[in-house]
């Protein structure tokens, strides 16, 4: 076990990751925003220039300030306020530099891409229902000219694009013009999420899956009826949806891999386990990435000692199961007590005793 960081004196984002939102606001992580893309050089003009400069500088410094004051993606979602050195570098791959004063590249080397915010979904812990999820008002979609000029002059040389993001991929107006783009400049890996709801042709799915290396799908249960309630479509599409992408893959794309993202919820919790062992044994997973949910602190599992409890077992009996070397798990952290201990339930057991 290496050295445990504050996630300050850790996170390497800001070092290689370019996001860029449906409007083109431009930052390091969900939601954290340095300026807007109005011309495509301002991406590079963001990407050395002051603001982002000065996000770097604070981190190296330790400092919670700006957008990493309030940090969404390590410390809520991923409940990571303190890092390994074991774990540098898995989140995201973005180890930050040895010399953090180093000269950035030119250019980022991984960009993640909200092509959409529109979605056919409102799911319960990312959408108003009252709000349409289609409405472009509201949720806008990327225009067209704008993913083809991040195409022109970056995707050909990232290490890794990320597609997606607020939105659904599959609502994209120009879906089939953005596979085109992506096809031809194609980065070395492309990772799209997906709630994988949609009757895909198998034709359609091909296409997709040909400018894709891992495609996750977004399921946060295991049981068709909280399915329902979550995501609020019946779970058999989704497996239609599976059994066309495996063929596919089977036959054609031996390197294409799929996984599964689970947002934890007080509504979900006690289903996390067995969502794991059905992910790997009965739907052929290759990653699974667990997150906090964020902006619900009503579901949030981290806030009180009772559901600390419910998460904490859960976690042991994951890290407890063989899991195959070659499955990537993306999975926060224990919940801990004040005194930075991992919390046990009230017989004072260790959470390696608990049973199910
Ligand atoms: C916003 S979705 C967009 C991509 C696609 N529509 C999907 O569902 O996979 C991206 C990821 O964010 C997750 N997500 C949605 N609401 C969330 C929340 N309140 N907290 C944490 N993650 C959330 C989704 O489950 C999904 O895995
Ligand atoms: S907000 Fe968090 S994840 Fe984003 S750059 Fe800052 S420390 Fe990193
Ligand atoms: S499918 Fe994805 S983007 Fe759409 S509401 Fe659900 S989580 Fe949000």
């Amino acid at each position: 076990m290496g050295r445990k960081k504050h996630y300050l004196e850790y996170c390497g984002l800001p070092w290689h990751i370019a996001m860029i939102d449906s409007t083109g606001l431009f930052g390091p992580c969900c939601g954290k925003f340095i300026g807007k893309i109005k011309l495509i050089r301002d991406v590079q003009n963001f990407w050395n220039g002051k603001e982002y400069r000065k996000v770097r500088k604070n981190l190296i410094k330790g400092k919670s300030k700006g957008i990493c004051a309030d940090c969404i993606y390590l410390k809520v979602m991923l409940n990571k306020e303190y890092l390994d050195e074991d774990e540098v570098g898995k989140i995201w791959g973005c180890p930050r530099p040895q010399n953090p004063a180093v000269q950035v590249e030119q250019k980022p080397k991984y960009m993640a891409v909200n092509f959409t915010s529109r979605c056919n979904l409102s799911c319960f812990m990312c959408r108003d229902p009252k709000t349409n999820p289609l409405d472009e008002r509201n949720f806008p979609e990327m225009p067209f000219e704008l993913i083809q000029a991040l195409a022109v002059n970056y995707f050909r040389d990232l290490e890794s694009l990320i597609t997606a993001g607020s939105g659904e991929i599959f609502v994209h107006r120009n879906l089939l013009k953005i596979i085109d783009i992506i096809q031809q400049y194609r980065p070395k890996l492309v990772t799209t999420s997906t709630n994988g709801s949609f009757n895909v042709s198998e034709d359609l799915w091909r296409r997709f899956i040909s400018v894709n290396d891992l495609l996750m799908f977004s399921v946060d249960s295991v049981s068709e009826e909280l399915h329902k309630e979550i995501r609020g479509f019946d779970m058999k599409k989704l497996f239609r949806n599976l059994d066309i992408v495996n063929k596919i893959r089977d036959n054609e794309f031996p390197n294409f891999k799929y996984g599964f993202s689970y947002v934890i919820m007080k509504k979900n919790v006690h289903e996390m386990f067995d969502f794991v062992r059905k992910a790997i044994d009965e739907w052929g997973a290759s990653q699974i990435n667990f997150m906090h949910v964020h902006g619900h602190d009503d579901e949030s599992v981290l806030l009180e000692k009772e559901w600390q409890l419910k998460y904490n077992k859960q976690l042991t009996l994951i890290k407890d199961y063989d899991i195959d070397k070659d499955i990537v798990m993306e999975i926060p952290d224990f919940a801990y007590d004040a005194d930075g201990n991992v919390l046990t339930d009230k017989n004072n057991r260790t959470i390696n005793s608990v049973e199910r």
